[in-house]
């Protein structure tokens, strides 16, 4: 048997990356090549022949750099984007090579293992409910459409339908309340959920993006039906976190389902000086959160947790007759997924986690959201700033005002489709 030459390919793409990484603190931020020389330079006609793989990366290396975005830089601060840190980029190479197919435990014991044990560090250190159950997903987009299928299920079920089977032609109308703030995946996952964007009920939010409960209790009282609260605990424009114990206190009154979107902002519950933001979190039915984002593991790496194991089982769980499957002691993560094979995302969790330790996530936090106040403190004192929102997280979002005024109507109020 003819064995690949692994070390040359693996050797340039070693050093290409630790040239991108060395380089990260001087290199511009933003990508300097246009699109079209970009595709100009990386592509051509299909290949007929092949070309050496060490060559293949060298040049795919020095292609893509002038297209590369500096996300993980310190000087990066567009959007809600997470870096890369070590342990999750070493752990990342690894589940490259090892190629695990993380769907079944029986063909990925390693993979399902870790996915396992991560989950568990993460439901602790989240404080969520101890059962709760876990899914490594791609993110948070798929996190808020894992929940919403299995509260989708859960809704409906209560009033004897079971949209498993009998699908959603006939079945009875469900009520999606969110706040106005909220993102606009939580539309997105309507949408593939087949329940349409149009059962969405916008409950009214404060300035700052925090839903109104008062608003929420009057919408639910106005009738009867199967319902799910998406609540937010981290507005991706200004951090704002939804009153989440008044939140699910008054849905759960109404029996409906409380999932709560908590891209970067469900990380503040790992932290005790800010847990109080999220003060009753625990008592939702289902979270979705990102590992891509605060925790910087490498993307892609969304999480979702449920309340009621079963329920997300019973949502996402596929059965066939080749698939085997391991005994009681370990689960099979494609049980909690809306993927069936997929690449091993856990080892880049559980490795961060492994290096950080609970008090290296408290740190992450705790030093992000000082920096972030900082950050705004000296932004807001410079001429032509304006600081929109007070600081929450680790948001800072501000207008730049020109010389000549700023001539935009409704100044001091978040940005976005939705205000
Ligand atoms: C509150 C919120 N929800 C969902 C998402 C979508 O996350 P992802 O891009 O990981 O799917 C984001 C992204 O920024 C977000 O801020």
């Amino acid at each position: 048997m003819q064995l690949p030459n692994w070390d040359k390919p693996l050797e340039a793409a070693h050093r290409a990356a630790l040239d991108f990484l060395h380089g990260l603190p001087d290199r511009p931020v933003r990508a300097s090549s246009s699109p079209s020389d970009l595709l100009a330079s990386l592509g051509s006609d299909l290949p007929e022949e092949g070309m050496d793989t060490a060559d293949v990366i060298e040049s795919l290396a020095a292609a893509a750099d002038p297209g590369l975005v500096a996300t993980q830089s310190g000087r990066f601060f567009g959007f809600v984007i997470g870096g890369a840190t070590p342990p999750g980029i070493a752990a990342e190479w690894l589940a490259a090579t090892w190629d695990q197919n993380a769907g079944l435990a029986l063909l990925a014991p390693a993979a399902a293992a870790v996915e396992q044990i991560a989950g568990r560090w993460l439901i602790e250190l989240l404080g969520l409910p101890t059962d709760a159950s876990v899914g490594f997903v791609t993110g948070a987009q798929m996190a808020n459409f894992t929940a919403l299928a299995a509260a989708r299920n859960s809704v409906l079920r209560q009033v004897g339908w079971d949209v498993e089977i009998a699908g959603l032609t006939r079945s009875p109308h469900i009520r999606v309340l969110a706040g106005r703030d909220h993102h606009d995946t939580i539309d997105r996952a309507l949408r593939f959920l087949g329940l349409g964007t149009a059962c969405l009920i916008p409950v009214n939010s404060d300035d700052s993006g925090r839903m109104l409960v008062d608003d929420l209790a009057r919408k639910l009282a106005e009738r009867e039906a199967p319902t799910i609260v998406c609540a937010q605990a981290g507005g991706v424009n200004g951090g704002s976190i939804d009153p989440l114990e008044k939140i699910i206190e008054i849905a759960h009154h109404h029996s409906a389902w409380v999932h709560v979107d908590g891209a970067f902002g469900l990380w503040a519950a790992a932290t005790p000086s800010m847990r109080h933001l999220l003060a009753g979190v625990e008592g939702a039915d289902s979270w979705a959160t990102d590992a891509h984002k605060w925790l910087n593991v490498s993307y892609d790496s969304g999480l979702v947790f449920c309340a009621h194991p079963e329920t997300h089982r019973a949502a996402m769980q596929v059965r066939a007759a080749y698939l085997s499957h391991a005994d009681s002691s370990m689960r099979d993560p494609m049980d909690y997924n809306p993927e069936f094979s997929r690449r091993a995302r856990g080892f880049a969790v559980y490795a961060t986690l492994r290096a950080l330790g609970r008090s290296g996530v408290v740190d992450l936090v705790d030093r992000c959201c000082a920096l972030a106040e900082r950050f705004a403190e000296l932004l807001s004192g410079a001429d032509g700033v304006q600081l929109l929102v007070p600081v929450t997280l680790n948001q800072v979002l501000v207008r730049f005002r020109a010389a000549a005024g700023d001539a935009q109507p409704g100044s001091g109020s978040l940005p976005g489709s939705r205000r």
